[in-house]
């Protein structure tokens, strides 16, 4: 029987700093269970990649079992549009569904498509970083972190960069419903914005079915009319999820890092003096603190893992942040030391759901915290990090930093 651990994800101390707790729960086994939650979970790097890797665990377990069979509970009836949407969606799918899904996102995302994306990002960080230096000081979260991957999967997709704040708003609405202890509201605002950003979706795929263009969009569209075929649902809900998941999570891995890097600080020159060195201080950044802490599986048949026999439909927690702090992989992993050979960091995950999104999120963070630090070399923070009350996102809420002296950028 895996031991027992005790610990609310809305507790401030652990949102705060979950790290002190992580090293108490890897201290408890290869598993242990996460009392709140109420599912066995490994906070051990060797174990979360195994698990993510081992495809008797998956993501999607109704597509082979009945809730009924499960023994699960009905789910909330108001909740019916979000589930719907999620159906249609790679992260919740297993194979052939989640094959024939990413393959398609696959083709239409190139790596050239990304590397296309470079001289915008530049032109956005120095624009919000010149901004900053005018003002002295910023909240680097409202000011600089969070305006850039939003304008930037805007961009790669090919809808108007105005919307922007809309998409967020609904997208902070519906990813607001996998945080801990959701309550109805949180379910009743979650829905509301999944039909609203449908609708959203639904037009401008139709205005590319009409007139396409040299995007994302129209490449989807031209996937869902070809061969392989996605269906509209599926085509929609793909396209909210690039605009979920191409801004949340790439948010928070630049506020985290920045928050990292002025707590540490390092002299900014060094790390960034050239391409490796700026490479090496992303993954340091996104082993440290990465944004996104825990993602879950269900064991899809009956099978012994780690010593402990999982039944089908069980689910098992997998904290990607605790194994990025695992000495067994990382020595003295609780010092960021951008100068360590960076290891298989669990931040984007692995196996079949490796994040898609990962060349352009490395993108975004391998260009907007140089600029930010060349542009203003004297940057400091302002007071203490304000953490939010998330979890399993972890981000700041703000982040107070002041600026004075000369410009080199
Ligand atoms: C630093 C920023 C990011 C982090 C830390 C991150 C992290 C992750 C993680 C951990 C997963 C796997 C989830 C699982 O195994 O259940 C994932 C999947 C995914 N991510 Fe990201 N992500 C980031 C940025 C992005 C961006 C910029 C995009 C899109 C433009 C994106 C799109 C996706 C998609 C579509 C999936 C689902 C892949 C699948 O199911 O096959 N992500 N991400």
């Amino acid at each position: 029987m895996p031991a027992r651990f005790a610990c609310s994800p809305r507790d401030p101390e652990f949102f705060r700093d979950p790290y002190p707790a992580y090293r108490a729960m890897r201290d408890l086994g290869d598993l242990f269970v996460w009392k709140d939650y109420g599912f066995v979970c490994s906070a051990r790097h060797g174990v979360v990649g195994a698990a993510l890797r081992d495809r008797r665990f998956g993501r999607d377990i109704l597509d082979r079992a009945s809730r009924e069979d499960l023994g699960w509970p009905a789910p909330s009836p108001g909740l019916a549009p979000f589930l719907a949407f999620e159906r249609g969606s790679m992260l919740e799918r297993e194979p052939p569904a989640h094959t024939r899904l990413r393959g398609l996102v696959n083709r239409a995302f190139t790596a050239r498509a990304v590397e296309g994306l470079r001289p915008a990002i530049v032109r956005l960080a120095e624009t919000l970083a010149d901004a900053i230096a005018r003002q002295g000081g910023a909240d680097l979260i409202a000011d600089f972190a969070a305006p850039i991957p939003v304008a930037v999967i805007c961009g790669l997709l090919g809808v108007p960069v105005e919307d922007g704040p809309q998409l967020v708003a609904w997208s902070h609405d519906m990813v607001a419903i996998y945080q801990f202890g959701a309550d109805p509201a949180v379910e009743a605002a979650c829905v509301a914005a999944t039909l609203a950003f449908q609708d959203y979706a639904r037009s401008a795929i139709a205005a590319r079915r009409v007139r396409p263009r040299d995007d994302l969009l129209s490449a989807l569209v031209a996937a869902r009319d070809g061969a392989d075929r996605l269906s509209e649902e599926e085509l929609v809900t793909t396209v909210i999820l690039l605009l979920n998941a191409g801004h949340e999570a790439t948010v928070h891995a630049i506020g985290n890092a920045l928050a990292v890097i002025l707590a540490a600080g390092l002299d900014p020159s060094g790390l960034f003096a050239d391409a490796d060195a700026t490479g090496r201080t992303v993954e340091e950044c996104l082993r440290f603190d990465p944004p996104l802490h825990l993602f879950t599986r269900y064991a899809l048949e009956d099978f012994v893992f780690c010593g402990r026999s999982f039944a089908r439909g069980e689910k098992i927690g997998l904290l990607l942040a605790a194994a990025g702090r695992d000495p067994d992989r990382f020595p003295l992993p609780d010092r960021f030391d951008p100068t360590r050979a960076p290891g298989p960091h669990l931040a984007f995950g692995a196996g079949i759901h490796f994040c898609v999104g990962a060349p352009l999120a490395r993108l975004e963070l391998a260009v907007a915290l140089p600029v930010l630090f060349n542009r203003l070399p004297g940057l400091r923070l302002a007071g203490p990090p304000v953490w939010r009350d998330s979890y399993h996102f972890r981000g700041l809420e703000r982040l107070d930093a002041v600026w004075s002296g000369g410009r080199t950028g």
